[in-house]
Formats: structure tokens, C-alpha cells, sequence
């Protein structure tokens, strides 16, 4: 395969979806916070689950109670107007990632254009590692040393919530959807993270900061909880730390969920994305982890 660097990702053209291609794809990744790859014609189902599976460990919903499975595959979820991840009425959706207010969540976000419609749908992605980068070494330490405080919601505020809404449509599904551990994603909300987090790929430093469901941070007065969000946003959402994509047919988009944000513009027509959760870490050696952690403070 070949790749060229596209701002602060990369896009890559004649991938032949084998495992070296996978390995490659994983480690630009970790080196930018997109990876776009250009097709000339469609992929099914299989050749995408396979090359994702070749990357990481795949999220697989239940297609018997999650909407939009593509073709009996409960890894590929159709995203969109009308489904899950639907957004707005326009079909514009928020500036988010895949782990918001959660603990277990996706290291990376797999998006395929199945069906493109010409009008609208772009979508944004920043990037918050480079953003953590220019900033000074003062306010770097200071972000250093806090976490960001998260609101956190009962099933019933979920459900009247509008970012809940806006990706799960009901209460059936908002609860039927899974993370790799089998867990409903609704089930693993906390309510402290980390502000700077190190890349699982590269063990660079950056921003974790999905503001929309932050309400302030640990450690500090009121008045400076509130300077420093509005900062941060301010500082991350600089047009120098965006890239839009404009899709083509059959595109697919690979999107880091650590130090970047990602958003959906609306659009009309027939659009068809397929999304994929992949998790780097295997389900086996989480456990182990916390097997350690856990003996070691018996
Ligand atoms: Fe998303």
C-alpha cells in the first residue's frame, strides 16, 4: 500500500487488506489521528470485518437486538439519519467521541461509505495531541496533574438527554448496545478521567477532552475550572487542529478515540456509513491487568 500525510493523517491508496496492510494501518493510527483509505470499488462485509479483525479486537453487537447489522455481521452497524448514531432531525451530529463518560470504550472507529450522498455529510476530526503539544508547559503540567469531571445519567435522563437521543434512539437500544467486554456501553459511565492521556499506540501524550458531557476538573477553584475549559476548547477546536473529509464512495475512515474529537455535518439523501468499534487491547489481558493490580494490594 501507499500512504501520503493529509494534515495531521493520513491517507493511504492501493491497500490490499492483508495483515501487513492492518499492521501498517494500526501504527498510522497511533501517528496521526486519521487514516483515510481510497477505493475504487465496494467492499463487503467480510473483507472489512477480517481487515479490522487483523487490526484489533472487533466490538460485535447482537444483530438480533441492534438495529442496522450489515449483513449478519453484529461488527458493522449501520450509522445515520433514521438509525443509530442517528444526530439531529438534519442529520448533523456533535462534536464526540466513542468513550465520552465511559470507561471501556473503542480505540478506534471504523467508518466505511457504503452508500455517499453528494450533499452534505462531511465529517470533522480534530486533533488533540498536537493541540496538547503547542500548549505552554505550564498550562501542560497543570493538565497534567487533573482529571476532567464528567456528568454521568440515570436511564431515564439518558433517555431524555439529547446526545443519548441522538445516538441510540430508545431505551432498547441504548441498553442493547455492547462494548468488547459484553457489557452495555450505558453500564460503564464514570464520573473522572484523566485530562492528558498516552496514546496505546505511540505513548505520546495528548487531550482526552470530549467537553460536551465534562463539567469542570479536579483539583482546582471553580473560577479556574471554568478558565481552563473554556481555553482548552477554544484552543482544540482551532481550524489548524480540524481536518474535514469530504467522502467518496466507499471510503474508509479509521478514527483514533483518544486525542481526537470527531463530527458530522447534516446532509439529505441516501447516505450508508458502516461503523466498527475496534479495541486494541485484548479482553485477556485486561483481566490479567486487574488481576495484578488487584494482588498487588492484597
Ligand atoms: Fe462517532
Amino acid at each position: 500500500m501507499k500512504y501520503e500525510q493529509t494534515q495531521f493523517g493520513f491517507t493511504v491508496t492501493e491497500c490490499d487488506y492483508s495483515s501487513a496492510d492492518a499492521e501498517q494501518v494500526k501504527k498510522l493510527v497511533g501517528d496521526g489521528r486519521f487514516v483515510v483509505i481510497k477505493n475504487k470499488e465496494a467492499l463487503t462485509a467480510r473483507t472489512l470485518v477480517e481487515f479490522y479483525r487483523a487490526i484489533g479486537n472487533v466490538v460485535k453487537q447482537d444483530v438480533d437486538s441492534v438495529d442496522g447489522c450489515v449483513d449478519g455481521y453484529g461488527e458493522l452497524v449501520k450509522a445515520g439519519k433514521g438509525r443509530l448514531f442517528s444526530g439531529k432531525e438534519d442529520g448533523e451530529l456533535e462534536w464526540h467521541c466513542a468513550g465520552m463518560n465511559r470507561a471501556v470504550s473503542d480505540d478506534i472507529v471504523a467508518m466505511y461509505m457504503a452508500i455517499h450522498t453528494s450533499s452534505g455529510g462531511d465529517t470533522f476530526f480534530s486533533d488533540s495531541q498536537t493541540a496538547f503539544t503547542d500548549l505552554d508547559p505550564i498550562t501542560q503540567e497543570q493538565c497534567r496533574q487533573i482529571k476532567g469531571k464528567y456528568v454521568t445519567y440515570s436511564l431515564k435522563q439518558s433517555i431524555e438527554n439529547m446526545h443519548y437521543k441522538e445516538v441510540f434512539h430508545d431505551k432498547e437500544m441504548l441498553l442493547a448496545f455492547k462494548d468488547i467486554d459484553g457489557n452495555p456501553s450505558f453500564d460503564s459511565q464514570v464520573n473522572r478521567k484523566d485530562l492528558v492521556t498516552v496514546h496505546p499506540i505511540t505513548g505520546v501524550a495528548g487531550l482526552y477532552f470530549p467537553w460536551s458531557v465534562i463539567r469542570g476538573f479536579t483539583g482546582m477553584p471553580v473560577t479556574e475550572q471554568k478558565l481552563l475549559y473554556h481555553k482548552l476548547k477554544a484552543h482544540t477546536l482551532q481550524d489548524k487542529y480540524i481536518y474535514r473529509h469530504h467522502w467518496d464512495q466507499y471510503d474508509i475512515v479509521l478514527s483514533d478515540q483518544h486525542h481526537s474529537l470527531h463530527r458530522r455535518e447534516s446532509y439529505d439523501g441516501n447516505r450508508e456509513l458502516w461503523r466498527a468499534g475496534i479495541v486494541l487491547q485484548s479482553k485477556a489481558s485486561s483481566i490479567e491487568e486487574w488481576s495484578c493490580m488487584s494482588s498487588r494490594t492484597e
